[in-house]
C-alpha cells in the first residue's frame, strides 16, 4: 500500500462505528433544514458536500418534502456506509451516495447542478472557502441556498491561547471571524442571513466517540506506523480543544445565491 493510501486506510480505521466525522449535531441540521422546507420546492435538488458517513445528508432526506439528496464524498468507504445507512433507514430512493470531488461535482440524474440547496458540514475548510464559494455558485438555482458549517474563531486576537494559534493556524490557516465569513459570502455574490451557533453537543457528538476510539485502537496495540500517526494527530486535536475549546466555536452559514450579482 502507497503512503497516501494507507494514511486513508487510517482514518477509515479511526471513524469505523463513528457517525459524525467533524463536529456536527443531528438536531441543528434538522432545525436548519425545516427552516428553509418552506423556501424549497417539493422535490427539490439538493447537494451534501463532503458527506462522511451520511450523517447530515440523512436529515436532510428525511425532513425536506421529498428530496433527491447527492451525498458526496472523496472517500469510497465512507460512501460506502452512507449508502448502506440510507437503505437501512429507507432513503435509498432519495438518495445518491456517489465518491466524487466537491470542487467538481459529478450529475445527479444525469443533470449538473441546478441544485436548491447545497450543504456541507464541516468540509469546507478541505477545498478552502474562496474556491468553494466560486465552484458551488454557479451549482445553485437562482435563489438557491448555501449552508454550511465552519470553525471560526471565537476570541478576540489578544485574548487567544498560544496553543489554540499553533494547532489552528498550521491545520487550518484559513480560519477566520464568524463576521469575516459573512462578509466574504456577500462578496462572492450570496445573500447570508445571520450565522448560527452551535452548541457543545456538536463538539461532544464527535470527540467523546473519537476520543473511546483512540483509547480502543491504542490499547489493542497492533497499529501500522500510518496509524499511530493519524492518532496521535486526533489526540492533539482533542487536547487543543480541551484547553482552548474556548477560542473556537462552530458556526452554521445560510446564504442565499443573489441573482443580481449575476
Ligand atoms: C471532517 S469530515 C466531515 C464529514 C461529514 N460532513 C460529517 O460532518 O460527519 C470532512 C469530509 O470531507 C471529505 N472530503 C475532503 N475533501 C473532499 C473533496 N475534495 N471532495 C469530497 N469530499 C471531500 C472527507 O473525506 C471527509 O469525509
Amino acid at each position: 500500500m502507497d503512503q497516501e493510501n494507507e494514511i486513508m486506510s487510517s482514518y477509515t480505521i479511526v471513524f469505523d462505528h463513528l457517525n459524525h466525522l467533524g463536529p456536527g449535531d443531528s438536531a441543528t441540521t434538522r432545525n436548519l433544514a425545516e427552516r428553509l422546507r418552506s423556501d424549497l420546492p417539493s422535490a427539490s435538488r439538493v447537494a451534501d458536500f463532503g458527506c462522511g458517513v451520511g450523517a447530515s445528508a440523512l436529515v436532510l432526506a428525511r425532513y425536506l418534502t421529498e428530496p433527491r439528496v447527492l451525498a458526496l464524498d472523496s472517500h469510497a468507504p465512507f460512501i460506502a456506509r452512507a449508502e448502506t445507512a440510507a437503505s437501512a433507514r429507507g432513503l435509498g430512493g432519495r438518495i445518491s451516495a456517489v465518491v466524487g470531488d466537491m470542487a467538481d461535482p459529478p450529475p445527479l440524474d444525469g443533470v449538473i447542478g441546478g441544485f436548491d440547496l447545497i450543504w456541507s458540514e464541516s468540509a469546507i475548510y478541505s477545498i478552502g472557502r474562496a474556491n468553494a464559494f466560486a465552484n458551488w455558485r454557479p451549482l445553485l438555482k437562482p435563489d438557491g441556498w448555501l449552508v454550511f458549517s465552519d470553525i471560526v474563531w471565537q476570541s478576540e486576537p489578544a485574548a487567544r491561547s498560544d496553543k489554540a494559534c499553533e494547532f489552528w493556524s498550521k491545520e487550518y490557516p484559513d480560519i477566520t471571524t464568524a463576521a469575516d465569513v459573512v462578509d466574504e459570502l456577500t462578496g462572492a455574490g450570496f445573500t447570508p442571513l445571520d450565522p448560527v451557533l452551535s452548541g457543545s453537543k456538536a463538539w461532544s457528538n464527535y470527540y467523546e466517540p473519537l476520543r473511546d476510539r483512540l483509547r480502543l485502537l491504542t490499547k489493542r496495540g497492533d497499529c501500522s506506523q500510518a496509524l499511530i500517526n493519524v492518532i496521535a494527530e486526533f489526540e492533539q486535536e482533542i487536547d487543543v480543544y480541551d484547553c482552548a475549546g474556548h477560542d473556537v466555536a462552530l458556526y452554521f452559514f445560510l446564504a442565499r445565491r443573489d441573482s443580481m450579482s449575476d
